[in-house]
């Protein structure tokens, strides 16, 4: 092999790199994800310098190498842009930032390209000039998606291109504010030798974007696939090398859709958004908690309402749970939208604390809405639907539980218990039970009752 053109072999979950092939990552510990890539010399690091000043993408690295003082550097109002939904900009910290690289992975068909130009239309309607790069779909398929999306105005431009020294000589000559790469599996740069999607591909064309991003302020979301198979690298290889990375979740089947921020360079993490697919495109979804709630069967034994905080915003869920007598052998067990180590461990807290005999029965538990929920506070909710299903007992329907279980079956403290229980009140709820201990920080509600448990025996006793 020539001199200065060696392999190496990279993780297309991770982009962990090795000299030789393995069969299990080390890093993310998925199976068979390697693949032989060429790993040429890089260009020098920071060629362009990320500074942020707003001087020219191909800014002078002397200049751009002289310190500044923390007080010197001004930020206003307008480095923050709207994306026109709500739902988006708490997710993003309270809108796109300005010089920003904002990574969208999801699973291919769950709407990235419908939300980003869906979010586009609504900047280039705040007078912003927008530059969406598609290298997937053909200028008339765009059209096609955004006459199901409404109208659009304003300086919205589209670019059907795939090769990065190309999109970066359109985005110097049009200098827009924001920019969507619509895949960064499907660009590529020549001077690097693999295909468009490997994982050098991958992140090269990220590190170039950043460049870009960084120094000549523009805001720039690029989509990334979640790919299961071939050799195409996945976003999570990009994911330390972005300001923002946000996933787009839901079942294909249901007509929702969720954001879900999991780094932020510029407000917290844990926020969501909820999205409705319709026939018109993506709109949000105000009030998840009702969402979830509907069609909630009022008298079945096993539901219990509960309260996840994801992030800021408090969201009602129902927690179903079936105990069924196990026909033979092992007991199986099973838990859908939550961790299946903590039911387990939550039935073991409930055999041995308050000594019911859960070793003949098979526990199925599901967080309806096909949501994942892994809050601790919503322990309570799921030992209580576990009961109410062995007891064939109905829970009251306007109860909702929260609360954390600790090994000793104690009933924890959690967060904001003020904005649980005003969600709680908000869609028609009079009962509520909760950790004793978060009960003495609450003042009266009116039309709530507040019940305190300080352990698991005792908060059986007063549900049921
Ligand atoms: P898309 O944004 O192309 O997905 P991605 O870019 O993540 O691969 O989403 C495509 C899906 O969305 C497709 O299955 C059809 C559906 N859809 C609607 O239901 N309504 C609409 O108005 C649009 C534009 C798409
Ligand atoms: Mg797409």
């Amino acid at each position: 092999m020539a001199k200065g053109k060696t392999t190496a072999f990279f993780c297309k979950e991770c982009g962990f790199e090795s000299a030789k092939w393995l069969g299990q990552c080390p890093a993310c510990k998925e199976w068979n994800t390697f693949v032989e890539e060429p790993s040429g010399k890089r260009e020098p690091a920071a060629k362009r310098g990320i500074s942020g000043k707003g001087d020219g993408i191909a800014g002078n690295q002397f200049q751009n190498a002289k310190p500044s003082r923390l007080s010197d550097i001004h930020l206003d109002e307008q480095d923050r842009m709207k994306t026109g939904y709500e739902e988006l900009d708490r997710v993003l910290g309270g809108g796109v930032v300005k010089g920003s690289l904002v990574l969208v992975g999801g699973d291919p068909g769950i709407g990235k390209s419908t939300l980003l130009l869906q979010v586009c239309r609504n900047l280039a309607a705040d007078s912003r000039k927008v530059l969406y790069i598609s290298g997937e779909e053909s200028l008339k398929q765009i059209k096609l998606r955004a006459n199901r999306i409404g109208e659009v105005k304003g300086d919205l431009l589209f670019l059907c291109e795939t090769s990065l020294e190309l999109i970066e000589h359109a985005i110097e000559e049009e200098k827009p504010d924001v920019v969507i790469i619509d895949s960064i599996q499907t660009m590529f740069r020549e001077e690097i030798s693999s295909a468009p999607g490997s994982v050098s591909q991958v992140r090269e064309s990220t590190n170039i974007l950043m460049q870009i991003a960084k120094g000549a302020g523009i805001a720039i979301f690029i989509v990334g696939h979640v790919t299961k198979e071939g050799v195409v690298a996945g976003p999570r290889v990009l994911e330390h090398m972005v300001d923002t990375v946000l996933y787009f979740e839901g079942d294909r089947s249901a007509s929702y859709r969720i954001i879900r921020g999991v780094k932020n360079r510029f407000g917290s993490t844990n926020e969501i958004g909820v999205f409705e697919m319709v026939e018109s495109g993506l709109s949000e979804v105000k009030n998840p908690s009702e969402y979830m709630l509907s069609g909630r069967p009022e008298d079945a034994s096993g539901a219990v309402v509960a309260c996840s905080m994801e992030g800021t915003r408090p969201m009602l869920l129902e927690v179903q749970a079936l105990v069924t007598p196990t026909a033979f052998g092992m007991p199986r067990r099973t838990a859908a939208g939550t961790d299946y180590n903590r039911v387990n461990l939550l039935m073991a807290v409930l055999e041995k604390r308050c000594h019911y005999d859960l070793s003949h029965f098979d526990a199925y538990v599901n967080i309806t809405g096909g949501l994942r929920m892994n809050e601790p506070a919503l322990d309570l909710a799921i030992i209580m639907a576990i009961v109410s299903s062995m007891k064939d007992k109905a829970v009251d329907p306007k109860t909702i539980i929260f609360g954390e279980v600790g090994l000793a079956g104690e009933v924890r403290a959690v967060s904001m218990v003020q904005q649980r229980v005003n969600e709680a009140k908000k869609l028609g709820f009079n009962t509520c039970v909760m950790p004793e201990i978060s009960l003495g920080k609450m003042g009266k509600v009116e039309g709530m009752r507040l019940i305190g448990a300080t352990n698991v025996r005792e908060a059986i006793m007063r549900v049921m």
